[in-house]
């Protein structure tokens, strides 16, 4: 599967302090307006049987999405993926922050306002299990052509014109849009979900783990279709996935998600070959060929409440120092391993990282100790 790369991806310059992170979501340099930006959103859910208590499913999240671009989100089960997808398609309400599509911030909207909307078109979304997704009562047909009515607005002989045209490019034959989900095989399903979610034009495509319910012989394919539509008819997506070499191979940047935060965030091939963060470290060592094989010890903290002066990662991590627990970490682009001391040992700080082309850094870490350019594999953390 081939990737292509964007040039020119940066991310947001970020500072110290609870700025950080919303300042990671920001764009400046000549690299353009993002198609998405998102500040500082936050989802808490309240923990039945505990009032008062809170859980911090997203949390304080920020960053951006550029048109044409391929956005990665990774992490384990439980750290938040799907909630904020659900936020971003405004399947649910934020508690806090915003999102900013092509300049509007659609978090002002409530979910069922926004369901009224024309931006309601624009946001698509790829669902994980394609037969739990689908109406059992409707054709393939009828799937698709359903937004082209409620959502562009089209009459019913312009809706079918398109479910014909977005039928061929997705691969689906035409005398397969009559049948109903049950006729229809894994790889069949899955193609009509994502022609169900490309039919209205979307700007933004976000695909949440949109191979994981499939056999494994029909996954590549359809991971290689995806590639093949986002690369012909220049999608900008939002790729989930716990599977890395997936998000490899199909984003051009990616975040690290761990535990409702944004562990690590930069352009993908940097991010896979210099991961700076303990917990991207440890994620990648379980691929084969990574290196030695990192085992994380510890319990996963719990997202109920979490203490906010503590990182996330500090229970499991390999690296944990006293500061971790005085002090949250926040994306910044710390200084690269050639640079000098480590933040916090009384010596003065080496220089910044590189900047990307469009003038910022192209790669940030919460973590007080993270440091750029480590060449993998990463010596210093356990092995077995
Ligand atoms: N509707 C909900 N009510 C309460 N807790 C929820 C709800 N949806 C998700 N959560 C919790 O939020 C956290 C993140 O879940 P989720 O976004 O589904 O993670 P992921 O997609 O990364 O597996 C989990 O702890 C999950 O139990
Ligand atoms: S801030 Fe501390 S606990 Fe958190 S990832 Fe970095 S070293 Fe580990
Ligand atoms: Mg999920």
């Amino acid at each position: 599967m081939d990737k292509a790369l964007v040039p020119g991806v940066g991310t947001g310059a970020a500072g110290t302090g609870a700025e950080a992170n919303a300042a990671a979501g920001a764009v400046t340099g000549t690299g353009g307006a993002p198609l998405l930006q998102v500040e500082r959103l936050s989802k808490r859910f309240p923990v039945a049987g505990r009032r008062g208590s809170w859980l911090h499913a997203v949390d304080d999240l920020s960053f951006h999405i550029r048109a044409g671009e391929s956005f990665g989100l990774v992490g384990e089960s439980g750290c938040g993926k799907s909630t904020l997808v659900r936020l971003l398609a405004r399947l649910l309400d934020p508690t806090e922050g915003r999102i900013v599509f092509e300049g509007r911030d659609l978090a002002e909207l409530g979910s069922a306002g926004f369901a009224r909307r024309p931006e309601r078109a624009l946001i698509q979304m790829v669902f994980q299990d394609p037969t739990d997704s689908l109406n059992p009562r409707f054709t393939a047909r009828d799937t698709i052509r359903e937004p082209c009515l409620l959502l562009a607005g089209m009459d019913r002989a312009a809706a079918d014109a398109r479910v014909d045209e977005v039928a061929a490019q997705v691969g689906l034959p035409l005398e397969l849009l009559s049948r109903f989900p049950h006729q229809l095989s894994g790889g069949q399903k899955a193609r009509v979900g994502i022609a169900r979610a490309l039919a209205p034009r979307p700007r933004l495509l976000i695909l949440d783990e949109p191979t994981a319910a499939l056999d494994v012989s029909v996954q590549a394919v359809v991971l290689q279709l995806l590639d093949r539509l986002r690369r012909e008819l220049g999608l900008t997506t939002l790729f989930v996935s716990h599977d890395l070499n997936v998000v490899r191979l199909l984003t051009d940047r990616v975040a690290v998600m761990y535990l409702g935060r944004i562990a690590e965030m930069g352009d993908s091939a940097q991010v896979f070959a210099e991961p700076s963060h303990p917990y991207t470290q440890a994620l990648l060592s379980a691929i084969p060929g990574h290196g030695p094989r990192i085992r994380l010890t510890g319990e996963v903290s719990s997202p109920i409440d979490p203490p906010p002066q503590v990182c996330r990662f500090a229970s499991r991590c390999p690296q944990v120092h006293d500061r971790c627990s005085r002090e949250a970490p926040q994306l910044h682009p710390g200084p690269r391993q050639d640079a000098g001391p480590r933040p916090g040992s009384g010596l003065a700080p080496g220089p910044a990282p590189t900047p990307g082309p469009d003038g910022v850094p192209t790669q940030l870490a919460a973590c007080h100790v993270a440091r750029y350019g480590v060449r993998w594999p990463v010596p210093v953390l356990m092995a077995d």
